[in-house]
């Protein structure tokens, strides 16, 4: 099998965009379940909008080397499948930044540096983008479960596909 799979950039903006991921998601989660005091939550869910917005282009040039490197999969099943998986995280996680964005209920804030302007003045909107978006990430959060449940699955029996994704092979 061929072992270039990927190339250098999709390794690194792989790495990358799960770092982040990872982080919204834990982070998302734990101030929205866990008894945290106010200004902590504000503190993350700043951080957290203003990462996101970085992220987009991250994750649109992300998909732009997906489309015009697609990873060849072989014809078995279980590489069908996986094909099939790998193609709905890209698009759960496009409707995440996109309900994410959708539901803001005040200006957009990035760092210090930019104030986008509220996409949605409507509340009633916010908040069904609110529940889509949390919708969303319970769906992404699952999926990424599966995926890291599949390399490890795959790396058991000794189908070593972690080294896909690095970039020395
Ligand atoms: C891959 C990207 C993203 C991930 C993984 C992610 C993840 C999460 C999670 C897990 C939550 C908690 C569940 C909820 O309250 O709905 C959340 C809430 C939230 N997200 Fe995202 N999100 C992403 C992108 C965005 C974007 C692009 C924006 C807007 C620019 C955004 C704005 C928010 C806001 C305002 C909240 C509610 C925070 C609060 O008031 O507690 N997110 N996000
Ligand atoms: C620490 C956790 C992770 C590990 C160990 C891991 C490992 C891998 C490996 C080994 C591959 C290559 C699979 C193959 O082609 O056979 C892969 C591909 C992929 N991973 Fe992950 N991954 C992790 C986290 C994530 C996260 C958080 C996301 C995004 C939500 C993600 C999205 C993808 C996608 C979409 C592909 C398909 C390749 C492409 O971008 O075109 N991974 N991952």
């Amino acid at each position: 099998m061929a072992s270039k799979i990927y190339s250098p950039a999709q390794v690194l903006l792989h790495w990358l965009s799960a770092a982040f991921i990872l982080w919204a998601l834990v982070m998302g989660f734990s101030v929205m379940l866990l008894d945290v005091t106010p200004g902590f939550k504000a503190t993350i869910a700043g951080l957290n909008v203003s990462l996101s917005i970085l992220f987009i282009p991250v994750f649109a040039l992300r998909t732009w080397l997906r489309l015009g490197h697609v990873r060849r999969y072989g014809h078995r099943p279980g590489e069908q499948v996986a094909g099939v998986i790998h193609n709905v995280i890209y698009a759960v996680t496009a409707l995440v930044l996109l309900t994410g964005v959708l539901m803001m209920d005040r200006p957009i804030q990035v760092f210090d540096w930019l104030t986008l302007p509220q996409p949605i003045l409507d509340p009633e909107w916010d908040h069904r983008f609110h529940t889509l978006h949390a919708g969303c990430n319970v769906l992404l959060g699952l999926l990424v479960a599966l995926h890291v449940l599949a390399v490890v699955k795959h790396e058991a029996v000794g189908k070593p596909v972690l080294r896909r994704m690095l970039v020395t092979r």
